[in-house]
């Protein structure tokens, strides 16, 4: 295509940077974020480092200094801000043209690839006896047809359910039309970012893009599996692009040129992670991540600001400027009660976030909700996976499944669509794929209609991806505008958090004219900032309420989640709001859903609008982020706290109207006045400048009112006491939040080994836990299970004990019904099935701790 050949001739000209290969372990390295008018030679040469190259990642630059415990570069821009605050030194200096600077720490294991964890099933009880398996005459017979019509006479195509459903007709990505039409994914290519590819597999080869693959882990061309439990990319893959020929099955996409690029399989920076997602992006079109922070119901962790960048970048200058699409799975911890609001990767604006639906179109108990799921998937569950190619010349695998198998699954379809309309922004694929997405048909997954008419749900998103209504849709597709945005300035809120179900409700009014003048005509996606300080974050949780009634539950409140921290500038994303015009009251709900010893309070918080732009030819590129885009929060003054009126559920709150007579002096009583968000066109090129702007005049339209808090049913005399002595209490918490935060900061600051605590568990574990015997390769035997053990799940520590799905371990069924597997491979899954399911919950923790959630 013209494009790609443009973009390959200026990429030639970039540096090399992402390729050398670097030895952490006798240098360091840093990553410079450089003022275009800053000569990296001449920071070399001021900082005492050697100048290595310009990363993809625009203006970025590598350099290596010899190993010190310090860091060079910060200490410098210290002592240069130092001397220019004291007016020592009024003289230019070279390190001013220093933006950004991150000494790079290679680590391990702090992303983890989204095969799901094992399932509590109780003992005696058979998946098997809860789906028959019987394939239905017509679908058998169309099925034929199908498979003579197309060529297509790969061996286990009869068992790729999640392309044409035999047994439960209708459950399949219904991609066989589509097909037909000849539109199998020519000239389109997806990534696979993951632990390797097998170029070799004779079912992959066909379709493998040397060009677009590398290695971040090895630092070289060939993303080859090296490790024994390098097996996931190549799986995912096969999804994907696996050949129409005698091997196998068929991708989805079985034309689709499949790339890979190796980051889960060592130690990784976050400049190769960053290089990582815009490798080769005039050539990749689609990257496929099936990976990501922890889903133990614990962890909240997003992207390097680094990353981020690259992410930006993809989007507004890949694929020739119509954008990278990113396509995440939503995790694997929903048994742990983990939601993919709470992993950065999943919840950016600029990935497409896909859960799983099983063969019998269930939610399987593994897929996150989040108010950021756009479409489901199949997957694993009711008794199957996802059958695939494997690593090996031709081997295959019947086990692939989580959210892992499903977001590859999109990811080809997507290349579908793509194949025949190369022109689609990443936004346009995005309406494609909700507008085109399938309800499922599940009344308990708490669908909601949305402004548009469309049905919502955090467990679905907008349903399962349909292969023929998405390439439909996207054959007359009109391209929608370039994206606009607008951003409220921070509200201050800086009010403890009632315990129990009400919650403390503040609200923002969006006015036309705001929009307007932001250049915003609808809404796609919505995020929300927040800082919330609170002892234990799993009891909080967020709603987040439109001007339209839609409710997005940002955030969730996790059982597990025992952090003494609150949300530090988090930001929570909806694709719930998606088409409504974004006017009128925005309302966010914290609660504290845990009547405990924890407390919280409510910080601050600003809402972000993001959507189509009114007039294309005013839309700008949003800037790059920066780690300081937060740091104007005292700059305004906006305050807004409101309690909601009573629900029916909530507790009564008599004398509502005394407390606002009787507020301790510390909490406005009078509706203030807030300052206009005033979004002009400068803000759209600095997003810090927008809030500085904003606190400028009042408007009416943008008032917002204090009602109060509830009087905790107290008598008029008594409530100013208790107030009074909570704002105590709340003082003392605020204190000792902050106390632990610091403390915890520093911890992490400290404990340098804190980024391998998965990697590290993940070998006590398989040692300790199989002592005395050794991890097998693929063509050895596999080893015993020790009866009863709690850990089956680790046996043999190696390979595909580790992922097998439910279906694997409990169904009680012959070890091989792939020609194409080895025997010994299925055997290992029988050990891992054993018959026995006394899985507890200590079982499930002790995976939610392995790299393999
Ligand atoms: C797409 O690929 C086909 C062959 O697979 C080729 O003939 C055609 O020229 C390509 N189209 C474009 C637009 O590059
Ligand atoms: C699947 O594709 C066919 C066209 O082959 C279409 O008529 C149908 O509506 C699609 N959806 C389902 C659920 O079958
Ligand atoms: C939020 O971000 C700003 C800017 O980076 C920072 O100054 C502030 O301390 C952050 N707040 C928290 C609670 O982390």
């Amino acid at each position: 295509m013209k494009l790609s050949l443009l973009a390959v001739a200026s990429l030639a000209a970039l540096s090399q940077a992402t390729r050398v290969k670097r030895d952490h372990a006798n240098n360091d390295y840093y990553v410079l974020h450089l003022a275009r008018d800053a000569e990296p030679a001449q920071v070399a040469a001021r900082l005492g480092l050697e100048h290595q190259g310009e990363l993809q990642l625009a203006d970025h630059h590598v350099f290596r200094a010899a190993k010190t415990d310090t860091d060079l570069v910060d200490t410098e821009i210290k002592a240069r801000k130092r001397r220019k605050r004291d007016a020592i030194d009024g003289e230019a200096d070279i390190v001013d043209g220093v933006l950004l600077s991150q000494k790079q720490t290679p680590r391990s294991g702090h992303l983890e690839k989204r095969i799901p964890p094992r399932q509590l099933v109780p003992a005696g009880w058979s998946m098997a006896a809860a789906s028959p398996q019987q394939p239905v005459d017509w679908a058998v017979q169309r099925q034929t047809e199908v498979m003579r019509d197309l060529d297509i006479s790969d061996p286990i195509f009869t068992e790729q359910w999640h392309l044409y459903n035999t047994v439960q007709p209708g459950h399949d990505v219904n991609v066989t039309d589509v097909w037909s039409q000849g539109i199998t994914g020519n000239n389109v290519t997806v990534a696979i970012i993951d632990d390797g590819l097998d170029m070799y597999s004779n079912d992959l080869k066909a379709n493998y893009f040397a060009a677009g693959s590398w290695d971040y882990n090895d630092h070289d061309p060939e993303p080859k599996p090296e490790l024994s439990d390098d097996r996931h990319g190549t799986r995912c893959a096969g999804e994907v692009a696996a050949a129409r020929n005698d091997v196998c099955g068929v991708g989805v996409a079985y034309d689709a040129n499949i790339a890979g690029i190796r980051i889960l399989s060592g130690e990784l920076t976050n400049a190769d992670e960053a290089e990582a997602m815009i490798y080769k992006y005039q050539d990749n079109d689609i990257y496929s991540c099936s990976w990501g922070p922890p889903d133990d119901g614990r962890h909240m962790e997003a992207p390097d600001i680094l990353i981020k960048r690259a992410m930006l970048q993809g989007v507004q200058e890949g694929r020739g400027g119509k954008g990278s699409v990113y396509v995440f799975a939503s995790g694997n911890g929903a048994a742990h009660g983990d939601n993919c609001n709470f992993d950065g990767y999943t919840n950016s604006i600029y990935s497409i976030t896909v859960g799983a639906v099983d063969r019998a179109g269930n939610h399987p108990y593994y897929s996150e909700h989040c108010s950021a799921n756009l479409v489901v998937t199949y997957s694993s569950g009711a008794g199957d996976s996802i059958h695939t190619t494997d690593v090996g010349v031709d081997k295959c695998y019947d086990g692939h499944g989580g959210t892992s198998a499903a977001a590859p699954l999109a990811a080809g379809i997507f290349a579908l669509v793509l194949s025949i309309r190369p022109d689609l922004s990443w936004r346009d694929l995005q309406y494609l794929a909700l507008h085109s997405a399938a309800t499922v048909a599940d009344d308990n997954a708490g669908w909601q209609e949305t402004a548009i008419g469309k049905q919502f749900s955090h467990i679905f998103g907008y349903g399962k991806v349909d292969s023929w209504a998405m390439v439909e849709m996207a054959k007359d597709w009109n391209l929608v505008k370039p994206q606009a945005w607008w951003f409220s300035p921070w509200q201050h809120v800086k009010k403890p958090i009632p315990e129990g179900k009400e919650g403390l409700s503040v609200h923002f009014e969006v006015t036309t004219d705001m929009l307007k003048e932001a250049n915003l005509e609808r809404v796609e996606h919505v995020t929300v900032t927040m800082n919330v300080e609170h002892t234990r974050r799993g009891d909080i949780s967020v709603d987040l309420i439109s001007p339209e009634g839609v409710v997005s539950h940002i955030a969730t409140d996790r059982m597990s989640d025992e952090e003494k921290a609150g949300y530090d500038n988090w930001t929570f994303m909806s694709v719930a709001h998606w088409g409504e015009s974004g006017v009128g009251k925005w309302t966010i709900i914290v609660k504290d859903n845990k009547v405990n010893k924890h407390q919280g309070v409510f910080v601050d918080w600003h809402l972000k609008l993001w959507g189509e732009s009114i007039d294309a030819d005013k839309a700008t590129l949003l800037p790059m982020p920066n780690p300081d885009d937060d740091a104007d929060h005292d700059k305004t003054i906006v305050t807004t706290v409101t309690a909601e009126p009573s629900t029916a559920t909530a507790p009564p709150r008599p004398d509502e109207t005394f407390v606002h007579d009787t507020q301790p002096t510390d909490h406005p009583v009078r509706p203030t006045k807030p300052a206009k968000p005033n979004p002009t066109q400068e803000d759209k090129g600095s997003m810090t400048g927008q809030v500085e702007e904003a606190s400028g005049e009042a408007t009416p339209s943008s008032e917002t009112w204090i009602s109060w808090l509830p009087s905790l049913g107290a008598s008029k005399a008594a409530q100013p006491w208790i107030y009074g002595a909570l704002g105590l209490i709340v003082a003392f918490c605020i204190g000792l939040g902050i106390a632990l935060f610091i403390v915890r900061r520093r911890r992490i600051k400290n404990d340098s080994r804190s980024n391998y605590e998965f990697e590290m568990l993940d070998e006590e574990e398989s040692e300790g836990l199989t002592a005395g015997e050794k991890p097998v390769g693929v063509a050895g035997g596999r080893k015993k299970r020790r009866g009863g053990e709690l850990y089956d799940a680790f046996a043999g520590g190696s390979e595909d004990e580790d992922e097998v799905s439910e279906f694997d371990r409990y169904e009680d069924r012959e070890p091989s019904q792939s020609a194409h597997s080895l025997p010994g491979e299925r055997g290992g899954d029988q050990f891992a099935l054993g018959g026995e399911s006394d899985e507890d919950d200590s079982d499930d923790e002790a995976r939610g701790k392995r790299r393999q959630t």
